[in-house]
């Protein structure tokens, strides 16, 4: 959700900073923007739309020349998305100009004391009150001023800043919004997220919360947010360029569904050994496990419906009492944690303002702090007593797929480690189990085959008006996955319905020919659901069945069968999810939509 580039160097700064937002406009945004140092002084330009919108301005307005430069994505938080909100803004008397993502909760009083003492504003953005913020401040010393206007904002913020008479300085900071600087030689980057500087450096320092940068074509340097010098580690990231790019697939989001198999395996294989589950980051010994009295989960998106099925699977396996919380809630219900509680934190980016916020919540109520994420050295990571991180890879599409998939892994593995402390029934099949893990990725795989029948499928259902998904227990949750995955990149309306929940209200919304996708590979369940699938019949519902493969049954009472592989109960989510994302896909690419990217939908969410 909005994204930061900032380049200081000998090369153009233009193409680094374009080049740079466009890896990041995964992140979500509607305006673009740049600032570039040149020999007439800080040039701004800026438009609603597209990257490409802001490339064709430069081009009519002559372009941008110079060797120091910010650049900035903007996803609309205060006022809409157009030329003027976009950033970067600058101060009423030039002296000041600056991109920002996050937040400034108290801006109205701040602008109204900077009204009085003669700014004019032209925006109706919270950033533009830091830009005069700094302005007020800034007698000289540009180090004291972002000090000071760290200690007078409320919020969130990554910022980054040049001023008007230091033409070889960026200036960047932040609090609860991510941002990195990246080592070049006689350069230097600042970035959001590390795919935007790939391309030119590996080596990277994390700016912590309450952290300034200070960059030169030197040594970047660094302080804290009372002006004292801090030094700090180099971050050698391992993965390429090439990870963050779509290597021949004509979406990321088709790329990273092929690499599940991958995601999984690598997640899973280096935590199994010996037909045993060990996971050496988590630092709870058999005897903390016992002690556990509840299992607080909390996440949001797609990372909730794994926390949906995580529920279910620790609950079943080691039988201790777990919740399933959006974080977005659970901060705001004054929730029940008690000292010894585990709080298990689900989260991509490691960087969603309200799952670090729930993660805080439940620390400071005594919990132990467990987070499953995929970004290494995120801040949720940081915060965490132990961190589980998923080994998906980057994830550029905004709809999640291999690291939503990583994370069920992830899951199994702590039902298995949890199960064998707790001594449960379910500890008995560790290893039965664990072999069932190990080839859960060759059978992912082999879903993956289905690619040309859910393009046939889609191009069926393209132009139904909506869509229900129902399922019981695990398939519940991937019900869930399924029905958020085709309307978030096909806009397509679409229901999720636990399957005996259908007819207190919402089967009235069933009329002849309407798509309901049922996911009933729990076979245990299979009967009751199968009741649910003749109810929605009977109104006319045109029905896809998930079904075990072996499920005979069905085929004479649906309209299109979709077979899972066998294995045990607990891991059929991380197969039925496969050709719901594949239909999806191809549903959003039937309907013209923009699948990497859809509208309004940001892949990291850092504002609440
Ligand atoms: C956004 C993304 C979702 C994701 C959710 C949580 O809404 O579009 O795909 O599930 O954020 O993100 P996280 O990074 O915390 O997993």
């Amino acid at each position: 959700m909005c994204g930061i580039v900032g380049y200081i160097g000998e090369s153009s700064a233009s193409p680094i900073l374009l080049d740079g937002l466009r890896k990041l406009e995964y992140r979500g945004y509607d305006s673009a923007g740049l600032a570039v140092f040149g020999d007439d002084g800080i040039r701004v330009v800026k438009t609603r739309g597209r990257i490409a919108d802001l490339e064709n301005k430069l081009q009519t307005e002559g372009g941008a020349a110079g060797s120091v430069g910010i650049g900035h994505t903007r996803w609309a938080t205060h006022g809409a998305p157009n030329d003027v909100n976009a950033h970067p803004h600058t101060s009423t008397n030039g002296r000041v100009t600056l991109v920002h993502n996050g937040i400034i909760e108290n801006y109205t009083a701040i602008q109204s004391m900077l009204e009085a003492a003669g700014y004019r504003f032209v925006s109706e953005t919270d950033t533009e009150v830091l830009a005069q913020l700094f302005d007020y401040y800034y007698k000289g010393d540009a180090l004291d001023a972002m000090c000071s206007v760290m200690r007078t904002v409320r919020g969130s913020y990554a910022v980054a800043v040049l001023t008007s008479d230091c033409p070889d300085r960026i200036l960047a900071a932040k609090k609860d919004s991510p941002l990195i600087v990246g080592r070049g030689r006689g350069e230097n980057f600042l970035a959001s997220d590390i795919p935007a500087i790939l391309k030119y450096t590996r080596e990277c320092y994390l700016l912590e919360d309450g952290e300034i940068a200070v960059l030169t074509k030197g040594e970047p340097k660094f302080f804290n947010a009372a002006g004292q010098r801090v030094y700090k580690d180099i971050y050698h990231v391992t993965w390429d360029a090439e990870s963050a790019e779509k290597g021949g697939y004509a979406h990321f989001m088709k790329k990273e569904i092929a690499e599940q198999p991958t995601a999984v395996r690598d997640t899973l294989s280096p935590r199994i050994e010996d037909g045993r589950v060990s996971i050496p980051e988590l630092h709870l010994t058999d005897a903390d496990i016992r002690r556990i009295g509840k299992i607080h989960i909390v996440a949001c998106g797609s990372a909730w419906h794994v926390g949906t099925a995580a529920k279910y699977i620790l609950e079943a396996a080691a039988g201790i009492p777990c919740e399933t919380d959006l974080a977005s809630e659970f901060r705001y219900r004054n929730p029940i944690v008690r000292k010894g509680d585990l709080c298990i934190v689900i989260s991509q980016s490691g960087e969603t303002a309200d799952t670090l916020a729930a993660l805080r919540e439940a620390k400071a109520r005594g919990a132990h702090v467990l987070s499953i994420v995929n970004v290494v050295a995120s801040t949720i990571a940081r915060e965490s007593d132990d961190v589980i991180y998923t080994l998906a890879g980057p994830e550029i599409a905004v709809a999640t797929t291999k690291a939503f998939s990583a994370q069920l892994a992830v899951v199994y593995l702590l039902a298995l480690r949890f199960a064998r402390a707790m001594d449960s029934a379910f500890a008995h099949r560790e290893a039965t189990l664990c072999e069932q893990l190990l080839h859960l990725p060759a059978q992912i795989e082999s879903l993956l085959s289905l690619d040309d029948d859910m393009a046939a499928l889609a191009r069926q259902f393209a132009a139904a008006k909506q869509v229900f998904f129902i399922g019981r227990g695990l398939d519940y949750a991937i019900a869930l996955e399924g029905s958020l995955k085709l309307k978030e990149i096909s806009y397509l309306q679409s229901e999720a319905y636990a399957a005996g929940e259908l007819k207190h209200g919402t089967i009235s919304l069933i009329e002849e020919g309407t798509p309901v996708i049922a996911v009933a590979t729990q076979d245990a369940l299979f009967e009751k659901t199968l009741g649910n699938i003749k109810e929605v019949r009977a109104r006319g519902a045109r029905v896809i069945a998930l079904v075990s493969e072996d499920n005979t049954e069905i085929r004479a009472l649906v309209d299109y069968v979709i077979p899972i592989p066998q294995t045990d109960a607990m891991l059929k989510p991380s197969l039925d999810v496969i050709p719901l994302q594949l239909f999806a896909y191809y549903m959003a690419l039937e309907r013209g939509c923009d699948v990497d990217k859809p509208r309004n939908l940001a892949k990291s969410v850092t504002v609440e």
